[in-house]
C-alpha cells in the first residue's frame, strides 16, 4: 500500500509540473485530491488496515496530501499569471473597461451619531470616558442616591446576572461615580467628561423603547458651576447638533442623583413649533434628562459639596437620530435590516 502511495505521489507531482491551463489544473485536482480522487481513496482505505500498518501509512498519506495541496496552490498562481499574460497579449482582456464596483460597508447610524456627539462635545471641552457595561448594583444605584428598596429603582427595569449584585447597567450615570473617583484625585480636580455607551433595560420593546440602547452621559464638576452653566451648555449643544436657531426649553423633573432635575425639549425639527405628528402636536421633542449633581453623589465621588458643584445630563443617541431623520421606530436600530441601515 505504501509503495502504491509513493508511486501515486510521484505520478501526481510529475503531472502537476506539466500543467499550463486552468482546465487541466481543475482536472488534476479532481483526479488526485477530489472526493473520489486517488489520494482520498487510499486515505479512506487506511482504516481497514492492520493496526501496525495503519499509523505509518496514515501519517505518510497526510504528508502527501498536504504536499500535493501546496503544490496545487503554487501551480495555480503560476497558471493564472501565465493565462493573464496571454490574454493581455491577444487582447482577450479589455483593460479599458471600467472596473466592477464592490459594495462597501458603512457605519451603523448609532456609531455615526455617537461620533457626531464626540466631535461636538470635544469642541466644547469634554473628553470621552468609557465606563463599563457590566456594573455592580452599588454603583448603578446606591452610590447614585438610590438605596436598595427605594421606589425610584422602579424607574429602571434591570437585567440581573447570576452573580448577586452584578447587573447590566441601566443607564450611563454610574460612570459619573467612576469618573469622579478615577480623575478627581480625592475630590481636588475639576472634571469635564462625556460617558457614551450601551445601556440595558428589561423593558417591553416598543416603537419608542428598546431593551438595549446607547446613552451619552455628561458630567462637569468644578467650583461655582451653576444651573445657568448647565442650561447654556445644553442649549449650545442643541444648536450645534440641530441648527443654530434651534430653541430649547427646560421642564422640572425628578432624578434621584440630581437636584434640581430637569428634562430638556428641543423645538420640533419638522414643524418648528407649529405642531405635527412627529412631536404629537406639542411643538417640542424631548432630548435629555439633566440636573445639578446631588450633594450625596458628589460626596460618594470624593468631593466636598460645600466647595464643589457640578451638572450632569443623559441623552439617547438613537432617539436623537429619530428626531433628526424622522425615524418612526426605534426597533430598526438592532433589526439588521439593510434597507434601513443603508440609508445612513
Ligand atoms: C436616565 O437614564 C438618567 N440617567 C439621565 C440623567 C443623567 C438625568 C444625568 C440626569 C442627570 P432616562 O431614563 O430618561 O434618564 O433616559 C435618558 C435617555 O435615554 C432618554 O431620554 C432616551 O433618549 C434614552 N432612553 C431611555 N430608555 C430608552 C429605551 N428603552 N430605548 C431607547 N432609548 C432610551
Amino acid at each position: 500500500m505504501l509503495e502504491k502511495l509513493e508511486a501515486l505521489y510521484k505520478e501526481a507531482t510529475a503531472a502537476l509540473d506539466g500543467i499550463t491551463t486552468s482546465d487541466a489544473l481543475r482536472e488534476w485536482e479532481i483526479k488526485y485530491l477530489g472526493k473520489k480522487g486517488a489520494v482520498t481513496e487510499i486515505m479512506r482505505g487506511v482504516g481497514g488496515l492492520p493496526k501496525e500498518e495503519r499509523a505509518n501509512l496514515g501519517k505518510r498519506a497526510n504528508e502527501i496530501k498536504n504536499a500535493l495541496s501546496t503544490g496545487y496552490a503554487e501551480r495555480e498562481v503560476l497558471v493564472k499569471e501565465q493565462e493573464l499574460a496571454q490574454d493581455l497579449e491577444t487582447g482577450a482582456v479589455d483593460v479599458t473597461l471600467p472596473g466592477r464596483p464592490r459594495p462597501v460597508g458603512g457605519l451603523h447610524p448609532s456609531t455615526q451619531m455617537l461620533r457626531n456627539f464626540y466631535t461636538i462635545w470635544a469642541e466644547m471641552g469634554f473628553q470621552v470616558y468609557r465606563s463599563r457595561d457590566v456594573e455592580d448594583d452599588d454603583t448603578n444605584f446606591t452610590l447614585l442616591n438610590i438605596p436598595p428598596h427605594h421606589p425610584a429603582r422602579d424607574m429602571w427595569d434591570t437585567f440581573h446576572t447570576t452573580t448577586p449584585g452584578v447587573i447590566l447597567r441601566t443607564h450611563t450615570s454610574p460612570g459619573q461615580i467612576r469618573a469622579m473617583r478615577e480623575f478627581g484625585e480625592n475630590g481636588t480636580q475639576p472634571i469635564r467628561v462625556i460617558l457614551p455607551g450601551m445601556c440595558y433595560r428589561y423593558e417591553q420593546v416598543s416603537v419608542r423603547s428598546e431593551i438595549q440602547f446607547n446613552q451619552v452621559e455628561g458630567l462637569a464638576i468644578g467650583k461655582n458651576i451653576r444651573m445657568t452653566d448647565l442650561k447654556g451648555t445644553i442649549s449650545e449643544f442643541a444648536k450645534r447638533m440641530f441648527s443654530p436657531d434651534t430653541r430649547v426649553r427646560y421642564r422640572s423633573s425628578y432624578f434621584p442623583f440630581t437636584e434640581p432635575s430637569m428634562e430638556v425639549d428641543a423645538e420640533c425639527l419638522l414643524c418648528h413649533g407649529e405642531g405635527c405628528a412627529m412631536c404629537k402636536y406639542s411643538g417640542w421633542l424631548e432630548i435629555a434628562g439633566c440636573g445639578m449633581v446631588h450633594p450625596t453623589v458628589l460626596r460618594n465621588g470624593g468631593y466636598d459639596p460645600e466647595v464643589w458643584s457640578g451638572f450632569a445630563f443623559g441623552m439617547g443617541p438613537e432617539r436623537m437620530i429619530n428626531l433628526k431623520f424622522g425615524v418612526q421606530d426605534i426597533r430598526y436600530y438592532w433589526g439588521n435590516d439593510l434597507r434601513f441601515l443603508e440609508q445612513f
